[in-house]
């Protein structure tokens, strides 16, 4: 019987891991200049934390968990998001009590969310992400927004949209809560019964359905932006003076609603307008969180962030044709001929590998045709042939594959030699 991986996660063989491990080191070097430190947190919690910290009423929560009870019969699920661990390790380590603030993470790791597979969305993905907790100057607000959108830009995309909008303070939200509930109201039986619900629980989701998108009534739903108080009106205007300063683009959609319950004030989405990028072309998303430190039983202390999956960036590099800078080929192959010269061979490359350089030999007990043959598919640029004529002249011939140059070097001096070549003299 074959088993098969589960259906929403996939393998990542090499070829493709090169790029997963190149866009993660361009993405740490990016958080290093903008001087957010990487945190770890598990992939498990408990279930609580994601109903208080997500939203008991979002489609996360209520569909998409993968929640088991463990042997010591806890309620624990496989994190569907960063930000709520992130938030709970800020708590319980007590950092909002260290000196110096504001606290920024980033953070790279899978995540779970059971939804219905395509391309673009897995039950399994890994997210990058950065939190920043602890300041509520709206230029923090902006520069999450910057490090998003250079995370894709410094790899090379350009086909990209930058969405905001404000969600407001808690006092102009419970003005367009009760705005949308007056609006929607006459209309509630019309409405899809997830929707019938979420009137009640949470209507700023009623503006987010899929089922209910083409609804007249939706057209002309109350606009956040209406119902800001003059707090949050200047918050908001504060953030996009910022954006201005860095001449960073974006177009302002009232409409935004994101699909976890803490945001407040600044919510954003970057897109990918790429050709043939597929029906799902939000590419990350993210915006500022005032209760969640509160809510997992920290004090009041607010956050902004932003999340990808590398997924999706992938993806995206994909449909604009960005080639990444990877290099698959191999630096050096040792050939041996004999078993003397083999046994040389074994001493040999485990020495360069000590001094840095990238070798590797046969084990398939090849003769030296096929032994050739690898190292050439290997895409090797050094050959070093080892024969037993060489082995009593106590030299080794180096062949550097893109010049056909052959060389006699002493084995005294092979490894000095070989690595000079391979780092090209530096
Ligand atoms: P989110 O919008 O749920 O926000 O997810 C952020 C990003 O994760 C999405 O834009 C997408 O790139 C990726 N993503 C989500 N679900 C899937 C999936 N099933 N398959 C592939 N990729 C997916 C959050 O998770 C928030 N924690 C972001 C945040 C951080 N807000 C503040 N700080």
């Amino acid at each position: 019987m074959n088993i098969n991986a589960p259906r929403g996660t996939q393998d990542i063989l090499p070829g493709v891991s090169e790029k997963w491990q190149y866009v993660e080191q361009q993405l740490a070097d990016l958080c290093r200049r903008y001087h957010y430190k990487e945190i770890r947190t598990p992939i498990f919690e408990h279930t609580e934390l994601f109903q208080r910290g997500v939203g008991d009423s979002t489609d996360i929560v209520q569909k998409e968990m993968y929640t088991f009870e463990d042997r010591g019969g806890r309620s624990i699920t496989l994190r569907p998001e960063g930000t709520a661990s992130v938030v709970r390790a800020f708590v319980q380590n007590k950092v909002y009590g260290l000196p110096n603030q504001p606290t920024k993470y980033f953070y790279t790791g899978p995540m779970f969310r059971y939804e219905r597979p395509q391309q673009g969305r897995m039950r399994q993905f890994v997210q990058f992400g950065i939190e920043a907790l602890g300041s509520d100057d709206p230029a923090i607000d902006a520069e999450v927004l910057s490090l998003a959108l250079n995370s894709y830009k410094e790899l090379g995309l350009k086909s990209l949209k930058l969405v905001l909008n404000s969600l407001g303070d808690q006092e102009s939200r419970e003005a367009h809560r009760d705005a949308l509930i007056r609006h929607f109201d006459p209309h509630r039986e019309e409405l899809c019964a997830d929707c019938q619900v979420r009137l009640d629980q949470n209507p700023l989701r009623v503006l987010d359905c899929k089922k209910d998108r083409g609804h007249p009534a939706m057209e002309n739903a109350p606009s956040i932006l209406e119902y800001l108080n003059d707090y949050s009106r200047d918050y908001f205007e504060k953030v996009k003076q910022y954006l201005d300063v860095m001449d960073i683009e974006y177009v302002v959609d009232p409409n935004l609603v994101r699909g976890l319950d803490y945001y407040t004030h600044t919510a954003f989405e970057i897109m990918s307008e790429a050709e043939g990028f597929g029906a799902i072309t939000t590419l990350s998303g993210g915006g500022r969180y005032t209760g969640l430190v509160k809510e997992v039983g920290g004090p009041e202390t607010s956050g902004i962030g932003f999340a990808m999956s590398i997924e999706r960036l992938l993806m995206a590099l994909e449909a604009e044709g960005v080639e990444l800078p990877i290099d698959e080929g191999l630096e050096c192959f040792v050939v041996a001929l004999g078993e003397d010269a083999d046994k040389a061979a074994v001493k040999l490359t485990n020495q360069l590998r000590a001094a840095g350089v990238q070798v590797d030999k046969d084990y398939l007990g090849k003769k030296m045709k096929g032994q050739f043959k690898s190292a050439d598919r290997l895409n090797s640029k050094y050959v070093l042939v080892l024969g037993e004529q060489e082995l009593e002249n106590g030299v080794i011939n180096v062949k550097d594959m893109a010049t056909g140059e052959q060389k006699e070097i002493s084995l005294e001096t092979i490894i000095d030699y070989m690595k000079e070549q391979v780092s090209g003299g530096e």
